[in-house]
């Protein structure tokens, strides 16, 4: 049932452009120019009554929700704020009857975002459930329901979850943006286009498996490591950060590229390996910037970079790998297919059992 791969993770990995093809079925219009979420039972009024979000999830899942905040608030222009669901109901958060709840979770059964969604519903705010799990709790207790269309996932370690999220996330921004008319039909079209090439996209990434296995079997003799980056690169930076440390057990931190001055440079030593994310044309000089401060104490800097900024970026890192082109709002769902390799294989190098890695669980039913 592996399908001739080794591990579940590295199938799962492989099937990520069927599931960002899965997840966009069926929800484009045919000329593709609009986004059609039939499953949204909000009416016009109601969307347009949605004064704040609340993205609450855990684990990756929650990571996807800080790209969500982003593509939402680019897109829609509405203030979203994300918890984790550990801490959300436990900070008597400010849920009103204009708030819309998003709750991210794979399986549909994480018993700390279960507990989010009654505590959000109790409150009377709009519960948008984004799961891969028909029927699942959470599915059937939310008031609208996406569905991933990721197939199941059987690795402990996330990965085409995550990137159907994504791709739900981005769904959803350009649907509200064309409810509320936030954005005109012209850009709508444009993102869905470059939605449309992604898959593509994803394939000519792991055509380069052999190269990001490489940097995984170097950084598999480290026992500590970091991934910086600014905006959505940070967001997927913790992501790469968690997939490492699940998998693999070598410690790694994720940092705001511009927050390491302020503590966390201490710990940049001779020969450390840094990995920054760097896909944002707007924001990569002052990447470049925090690039330099650890290159100055000695890191070892490997750059995940978009098309087009490989060259201006080189000159000040030790490797890059380039990822194609796209729009700044999507390049989360590329730019983290290097680094779920990069687990995959430091994992692989250090002999672990990757699918299975030690304390976790693929559901956590327990809070
Ligand atoms: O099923 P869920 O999406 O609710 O699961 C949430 C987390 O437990 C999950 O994403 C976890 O962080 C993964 N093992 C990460 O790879």
């Amino acid at each position: 049932e592996k399908a001739g791969y080794d591990h579940f993770m590295l199938k799962e990995i492989y099937e990520q452009p069927k599931a960002y093809r899965d997840t966009m079925m069926g929800r484009v219009s045919d000329d593709g120019k609009t986004v059609t979420l039939k499953e949204i039972g909000m009416t016009t009024e109601q969307i347009k009554a949605i004064r704040k979000v609340h993205i609450v999830a855990c684990g990756t899942a929650f990571h996807a929700g800080l790209v969500g905040k982003t593509i939402i608030e680019n897109l829609a222009r509405i203030p979203v704020e994300t918890d984790v669901a550990s801490e959300y109901r436990y900070r008597s958060p400010i849920i009103t009857p204009d708030t819309l709840v998003i709750v991210v979770s794979q399986s549909g059964e994480t018993a700390d975002t279960l507990a989010a969604l009654r505590e959000a519903k109790r409150n009377g705010a709009r519960v948008l459930a984004v799961t891969n799990v028909v029927g699942s709790s959470v599915a059937r207790e939310a008031d609208d329901v996406i569905i991933t269309q990721a197939g199941p996932e059987i690795a402990v370690a996330s990965t085409k979850a995550y990137t159907s999220q994504l791709i739900a996330f981005s769904l959803f921004g350009l649907y509200l943006a064309e409810v509320l008319g936030t954005k005109d039909g012209a850009w709508v079209a444009e993102v869905i286009d470059a939605m449309h090439q992604l898959p593509e996209q994803v394939e000519a990434i792991l055509a380069q498996a052999n190269v990001l296995k490489q940097v995984a079997e170097s950084i598999s003799k480290h026992d500590n490591l970091f991934f910086i980056g600014r905006g959505v690169d940070f967001a997927v930076a913790q992501e790469g950060s968690l997939k490492l440390k699940e998998i693999s057990y070598i410690h790694s931190e994720a940092y705001a590229a511009g927050e390491l001055k302020h503590g966390t440079l201490a710990l940049i030593e001779e020969g450390i390996p840094v990995i920054a994310v760097i896909t944002q044309e707007d924001l990569y000089e002052k990447t470049l910037s925090n690039i330099k401060e650890v290159k100055a104490r000695g890191a070892h800097v490997l750059a995940i970079v978009n098309e087009g900024m490989e060259h201006e970026v080189a000159k000040s890192v030790d490797e890059t790998f380039v990822i194609p082109k796209t729009l700044q709002v999507l390049a989360p769902a590329l730019s983290v297919v290097p680094l779920q390799l990069i687990a995959y294989y430091a994992s692989l190098a250090r002999g672990n059992d990757v699918d299975k890695p030690r304390n976790l669980a693929k559901s956590v039913t327990v809070e």
